[in-house]
C-alpha cells in the first residue's frame, strides 16, 4: 500500500475570472481536468490511497473523480473550512491515512506537471532513511520558489521560501513540490491552525536536526502558476513529451475530442486540443493551444499558444499568440492579440479593434 496527499486549494486559486470561470484544477488540459493527470500519474507509480486536501467544496471534484476507482486508486476528499496553508492541509488530510508511523506518505502540490519517477523518489527516501525527501529541480530564476541547497550526499542544508534579497539566493536548486514524508513527521505538524510547510515545517525540522533528503532529478517539470504554462503543459501532454495515462486518445500533434468539428483544410499542430462541441473553420491554423468545449475558431484565423475558454469565439482572420480568452468571450474578426493578452469572460471585442503590428 502506498498513500498520498494531493494539495489543491489555497487562497489565490479559488476563481480566476480573467482566465476561465472554473477553479483551475478543473480546467481541462489535454482534454481532462488537470488534476486527472496528477491522479493518474500517482496511480501509475503505485499509489493506492489518495487524499485530496482542498478548501473548495468537494462538489467541484467529486462528480468527476468520484471514489477514484476509474483511476485505480481509492480517493477521499478533505475540505478545510478556512485555508490551512500547505502544512496545515497536509496535517489535516493525514487524519484519513491508514499507514503506520514509519510508512512513507507522498505529498503533491496540485499545480505542477512533472515527469518525476515517483516510485524512484519513494525508494530513495527509504534507502536514505530520511524524515522527509524532496524532489528538487534546477531553474534559471529561482526567486518565485523554495530554495533548497544540499550537500554532496543530498542532505538538505536550508530551506528558504521565496528569497527576498540577493544574498539569500545561494542555489538554483528549488523545491519541485513533491515530497515523501515519514508519517510520524506529519503528525508532528501542529493541528487546527494554518501552517506553511515551506516557511515553518521544513526550517523547523532542519533546526531540530531532522534528516531532509533532496533528490535532484532534472526531469520534465512545469509550474502551472501562469496561464501560458498551463497551455504549454496541455500541449506537452498531447504530444507525449510528458506521459500521462489520463490523456483521452493517442499522443500526437493534436487531440480532437468526440463531438468537435474541424473543417477540411484547418491545420492543427503542436499538441493542440479541441474540446467537445468546439468548431474550427477552414483555413484556420491552430498551434499548441487549448480550445475548450463549445468554442468557435472561425476561418483563416491564426492561433498559437493560446487558451480559448468554453464557448468563446475567435473571429475570422484574427491572430492570437499567447492570449487567453475567458469563457464566452467573443473576439471579432481581424483582431491581433499577443503576448499575454487576456480577454475577460463574456467580454466582446468588436471587429478590427486591437492590433499589435505596425500600421499597414
Ligand atoms: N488544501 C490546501 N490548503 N492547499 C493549499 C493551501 C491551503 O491552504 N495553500 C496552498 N495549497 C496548495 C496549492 O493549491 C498548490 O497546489 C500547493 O499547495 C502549493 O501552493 P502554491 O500557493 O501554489 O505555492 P507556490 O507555487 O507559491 O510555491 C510552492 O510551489 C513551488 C513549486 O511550484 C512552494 O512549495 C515552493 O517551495 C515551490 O518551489
Ligand atoms: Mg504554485
Amino acid at each position: 500500500m502506498l498513500e498520498a496527499i494531493l494539495l489543491v486549494g489555497g487562497q489565490g486559486t479559488r476563481l480566476r475570472p480573467v482566465t476561465v470561470n472554473t477553479p483551475k484544477p478543473m480546467v481541462r488540459a489535454a482534454g481532462v481536468p488537470f488534476l486527472a493527470h496528477q491522479i493518474a500519474r500517482a496511480a501509475a507509480a503505485g499509489v493506492t490511497h489518495l487524499v485530496m486536501a482542498t478548501c473548495y467544496l468537494a462538489e467541484v471534484f467529486e462528480p468527476y473523480f468520484g471514489d477514484g476507482s476509474a483511476f485505480g486508486v481509492s480517493l477521499e476528499y478533505v475540505v478545510e473550512d478556512e485555508p490551512l496553508g500547505t502544512g496545515g492541509a497536509i496535517r489535516n488530510a493525514a487524519r484519513r491515512l491508514t499507514g503506520g508511523p514509519d510508512e512513507p506518505v507522498l505529498v503533491f502540490n496540485g499545480d505542477i506537471l512533472t515527469g518525476l519517477d515517483i516510485a524512484g523518489l519513494v525508494d530513495s527516501h527509504r534507502s536514505a532513511a530520511a524524515d522527509v525527501s524532496l524532489h528538487l529541480v534546477r531553474v534559471e530564476d529561482p526567486r518565485a520558489f523554495g530554495l533548497v541547497p544540499t550537500d554532496s550526499e543530498g542532505r538538505v542544508l536550508a530551506f528558504t521560501e521565496k528569497p527576498q534579497t540577493p544574498e539569500e539566493i545561494v542555489t538554483d536548486q528549488i523545491n519541485a513540490g513533491c515530497y515523501v514524508f515519514r508519517r510520524s513527521v506529519i503528525d508532528s505538524i501542529p493541528a487546527g491552525r494554518p501552517v506553511s510547510v515551506e516557511r515553518e515545517t521544513f526550517p523547523g525540522l532542519l533546526a531540530r536536526g531532522a534528516r531532509l533528503h533532496g533528490v535532484t532529478e532534472n526531469t520534465y517539470w512545469l509550474d502551472l502558476g501562469k496561464p501560458e504554462s498551463f497551455v504549454q503543459a496541455s500541449a506537452d501532454l498531447v504530444r507525449g513529451v510528458v506521459p500521462s495515462p489520463a490523456v483521452p486518445g493517442p499522443r500526437g500533434e493534436s487531440l480532437v475530442l468526440p463531438g468537435a468539428e474541424v473543417a477540411a483544410g484547418a491545420e492543427l499542430s503542436g499538441g493542440t486540443v479541441v474540446g467537445a462541441g468546439a468548431r474550427i473553420g477552414a483555413g484556420a491554423v491552430v498551434e499548441g493551444s487549448i480550445v475548450l468545449d463549445g468554442a468557435v475558431i472561425e476561418a483563416d484565423t491564426r492561433v498559437r499558444a493560446s487558451l480559448i475558454g468554453v464557448g468563446a469565439t475567435v473571429g475570422t482572420r484574427t491572430v492570437l499568440d499567447g492570449a487567453v480568452l475567458g469563457d464566452g468571450a467573443v473576439v471579432g474578426a481581424d483582431n491581433e492579440l499577443r503576448a499575454g493578452a487576456r480577454v475577460w469572460c463574456g467580454a466582446r471585442l468588436p471587429a478590427s479593434a486591437v492590433r499589435f503590428s505596425s500600421d499597414r
